[in-house]
């Protein structure tokens, strides 16, 4: 293989969709086919409508438009585009497992599994394979064993490439990322396969930003750092609610603090907590890894890092309830952003999620505001929870279109993704529509306090007294 001039990408999700576009987008010479198993998803990017595509991301539909039906391809055709990939990267979904030996902490990789037996089915030439998603260490053993006991000639060559891009920046990240990590064998093929991938990078990545390592240091890597980020955020938090029992401001502290060169100001913002598809599901990772080796003590200090973060969403709920004269119970309590984060539409972990299950235990009625979530997420989300019936969950919790509507009769509001619109309502207008004493309760620490104080609010915001 000189050079790869097809790639086929198993997963249409978050991670494959963004990553296979901007792959695309800087380089024109090398065909890029994303497959998935869901049909649904896949009639979506391919949607003429871009505002339908699965994935919301600022300046992804400007890429599409580009790029699909040039040089990028979206199908359910998935041994197809094996057959004919010189490269394969799997973006397929790793979740907790929810069974067995290792639940709720160990990554489920039965999606992995399934992809290298495909593959191992498929192919009769030979492969590179890239981890793309985010793995326990040394998955790649794993795969290079399904990989290379096939008994056929194939030559299949495993690649460790994880993905840092964050959701809401991804094509920013994927654009100007910090470094791109490619581990693999210390072998002659190993090296060449690096070359290759690194080669794919180097049409917009300076060389020096691409980092070769090892398999299992590059699988390690991803872990730490998306461990490293998120215990940041729980450090903050833990401080949040010191602030809150003080004079201090949680913003004014994250300042100072981050000032100092060696700590750095990035990921210090206080908030009700953190979510998405992989800070906790990272962290368990590193929790199983460690105490499956013995390592109690580094499994119970990365562990804490989610410890603080329940406390943290649990916390905020219990302020709304403990606030509102320690009952929520049939008062309507309207709920904006239900997203991770702002300029996304996916919902994973959100703390959201967390914070409406605590308040519907409490009888309150929710009415739920998103910009790009659909009520159908909104419930999907609740029922997985289990707490209660799929009936109950719609007999609570109404959603609508219309956040300033929504307003009218309700006790609180709860701020609970930094979405800019909320920044941006007619919050007088919305004062009128609401009872009296009207609360606000900012667990992004969105809004401009003395403002709404001013009139007549009764305002919260995490991290201050
Ligand atoms: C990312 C990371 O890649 C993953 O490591 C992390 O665990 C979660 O976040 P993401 O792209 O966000 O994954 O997941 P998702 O949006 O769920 O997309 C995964 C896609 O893979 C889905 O569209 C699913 O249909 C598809 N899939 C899954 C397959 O095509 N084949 C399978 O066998 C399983
Ligand atoms: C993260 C990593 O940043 C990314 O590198 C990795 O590839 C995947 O996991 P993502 O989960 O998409 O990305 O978003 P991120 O921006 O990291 O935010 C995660 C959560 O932390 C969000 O809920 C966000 O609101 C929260 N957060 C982030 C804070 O509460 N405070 C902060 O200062 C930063």
């Amino acid at each position: 293989m000189k050079s790869i001039k097809n790639i086929c990408c198993i997963g249409a999700g978050y991670v494959g969709g963004p990553t296979m576009s901007v792959i695309a987008h800087k380089c024109p010479h090398i065909q890029v086919n994303v497959v998935d198993i869901n049909q649904h998803k896949i009639d979506l990017w391919n949607d003429k409508d871009l505002s339908k595509l699965p994935v919301f991301e600022p300046g992804l539909q400007e890429i599409i438009a580009e790029t699909r039906g040039r040089n990028l391809f979206f199908s359910t055709k998935v041994d197809q585009a094996i057959d004919q990939a010189d490269m394969i990267f799997i973006s397929v979904n790793t979740p907790t497992k929810t069974y067995g030996k290792g639940k709720g902490q160990a990554a489920d990789l039965k999606y992995i599994e399934l992809c290298a037996r495909d593959i191992a089915r498929v192919a009769t030439s030979d492969k590179i394979v890239v981890e793309k998603s985010t793995l326990p260490v040394r998955t790649a053993q794993t795969l290079q064993s399904i990989l290379h006991n096939t008994g056929s000639d194939v030559h299949f060559e495993i690649l460790s490439n994880p993905e840092f891009l964050a959701e809401g920046t991804a094509i920013d990240d994927l654009l100007q990322a910090d470094r791109v990590l490619i581990g693999g064998n210390d072998t002659p093929t190993g090296q060449k396969a690096k070359t290759l991938l690194s080669e794919i990078y180097e049409n917009w990545i300076p060389k020096e930003r691409i980092l070769q390592t090892n398999l299992w240091s590059s699988e390690l890597s991803k872990l730490v750092a998306n461990a490293f980020l998120a215990q940041r955020v729980s450090s903050i938090n833990a401080i949040s609610a010191l602030c809150e029992k003080t004079e201090a401001n949680v913003d004014e502290v994250a300042k100072a603090v981050g000032l100092d060169s060696r700590i750095g100001s990035k990921f210090l913002k206080a908030s009700v907590g953190f979510g998405g598809s992989c800070f906790q599901k990272d962290i368990l990772n590193l929790v199983y890894i460690s105490r499956s080796l013995g390592l109690n003590e580094v499994a119970d200090y990365w562990e804490q890092v989610i410890i603080m973060n329940d406390y943290q969403k649990s916390r905020f709920a219990n302020t709304i309830i403990s606030e509102m004269f320690n009952t929520v119970s049939g008062k309507k309590i309207v709920i904006y952003g239900w997203a991770f984060k702002k300029d996304t539409n996916d919902t994973r972990e959100s703390p959201a999620i967390y914070v409406a299950d605590a308040l519907l235990e409490e009888q309150a009625e929710l009415v739920i505001y998103d910009p790009k979530v659909p009520a159908a997420a909104i419930y999907r989300d609740l029922d997985a929870l289990g707490t209660r019936s799929p009936e109950d969950n719609r007999r609570l919790v109404t959603v609508s279109e219309d956040p300033v509507k929504i307003t009218t009769g309700a006790h609180a509001i709860a701020v609970l993704t930094e979405w800019d619109e909320f920044r941006t309502y007619d919050w007088t207008d919305i004062f009128s529509r609401m009872q009296r004493p009207a609360f606000v309760f900012d667990g992004r620490r969105l809004l401009v306090g003395h403002n709404l104080e001013k009139m007549g609010f009764t305002y919260y915001k995490l991290g201050e007294s």
